[in-house]
């Protein structure tokens, strides 16, 4: 018997950047991240248990991919207490990025979050679940997705999903994320992300390294205790319709931090390319000029988020066609926004 399913599942952007880890994947600081929803990944599983020959074969597009299968096998046999079945079954995952390949995005996120989601389906099918989707169910699925990449545990729910023990939020936790969407202010429900694409070249050191580097940093007991500072008066603002002003200046502090850890390590490295830094002297230009609340974030690389209400798409539009673009890879961008969660295909 091959049992299957299909989810797709988006992609996260960080404000509150998670940047430092310890155990099982577990975050230094509480997170915060919105819900994309033009960048996501689109997985199909199958899997026969109890098969002759079992073991695991992952395609990309439909192609054998047989370079992401130690850090697949990695994680599926970190799950083997959880789902007894994967002991001799036969697993074939084939995954689809809706982003280009090789567009500097991390796909992480979407990829592991798509997987744990696709495990704890044919989970179901295998264990004769018929029981609803309930709040333990997606706890389940983003604790899994957490394991397999910290930040990926986010993408599992609609909007905003904050993960890490935070006061602001009663019911959080380091071991999984929760949704936070019924806290939010009406505008951000729909923000924008316009994903700028400064370079397509493989990220140089992997995040992995980055969190590693932490734990070496002489600031980053100061880090921790600034990122909870942050996250507190952050989702305050986060609650307020038209004060944008604070959001602004913690989502662009937050941004510049991560990549100031990055420089300040005894081994240090720069994520950041020249355009990047155009682009963020740009945004502060046009901010001032126009008044329009537009700021940027990054992740791990050199691509720049910016994030924007939606009624400011078209200016927004015009402006990083007439001036930024000139700074991305080919001219590339891709317009994102805030979006309702993963979805089961088949
Ligand atoms: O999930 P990881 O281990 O790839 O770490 C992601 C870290 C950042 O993207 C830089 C920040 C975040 O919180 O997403």
């Amino acid at each position: 018997m091959t049992y299957t399913t299909s989810w797709r599942s988006p992609s996260n952007i960080a404000l509150i950047k998670y940047w430092g880890k310890h155990s099982l994947q577990l975050p230094r600081n509480p997170s915060v991240s919105f819900t994309l929803s033009v960048c996501h990944t689109t997985m199909t599983l199958s899997v026969t248990p109890n098969a002759d020959q079992p073991g695991v074969q992952v395609k990309y597009d439909g192609q054998p991919k047989p370079s992401f299968e130690p850090k697949i096998n990695t994680f599926l046999s970190m799950m083997k207490d959880r789902f007894l079945w994967l002991a001799d079954a036969a697993i074939e995952i084939d995954s689809h990025n809706s982003f280009p390949h090789g567009a500097g995005i991390a796909s992480s996120a979407s990829a592991m979050s798509a997987l744990a989601l696709c495990l704890m389906d044919v989970n179901d099918q295998v264990t004769a679940n018929i029981a609803d989707h309930d709040e333990l169910w997606w706890q389940n699925i983003s604790e899994i997705a957490r394991i397999g990449s910290g930040s990926a545990c986010r993408s599992v729910f609609p909007v905003i999903s904050i993960w890490g023990e935070t006061p602001v939020a009663k019911e959080s936790n380091d071991l999984f994320a929760i949704p936070w969407e019924h806290q939010l202010a009406p505008v951000f429900k729909d923000y924008c992300d316009a994903i700028l694409i400064v370079s397509s070249e493989e990220k140089a050191v992997s995040s992995s390294a980055g969190h590693k580097l932490m734990d070496t940093l002489p600031y980053a007991e100061t880090r921790y205790r600034e990122a909870f500072q942050n996250i507190e008066s952050l989702c305050k603002s986060l609650q307020v319709e038209n004060e944008l002003g604070q959001f602004i200046s913690i989502v662009e502090s937050e941004a510049l931090q991560l990549h100031a850890l990055m420089m300040s390590g005894k081994d240090p490295y720069i994520l950041m390319e020249p355009g990047t830094l155009s682009i963020i002297k740009e945004v502060w230009r046009f901010r001032k000029a126009s008044g329009i609340p537009v700021c940027f974030t990054l992740d791990a690389g050199p691509n720049v988020h910016l994030l924007y209400p939606s009624t400011y798409a078209a200016p927004i539009l015009d402006w990083i066609n007439n001036n930024l673009s000139p700074y991305c890879a080919e001219g590339r961008y891709i317009l994102d926004r805030v979006g309702s969660g993963p979805e089961k295909i088949i």
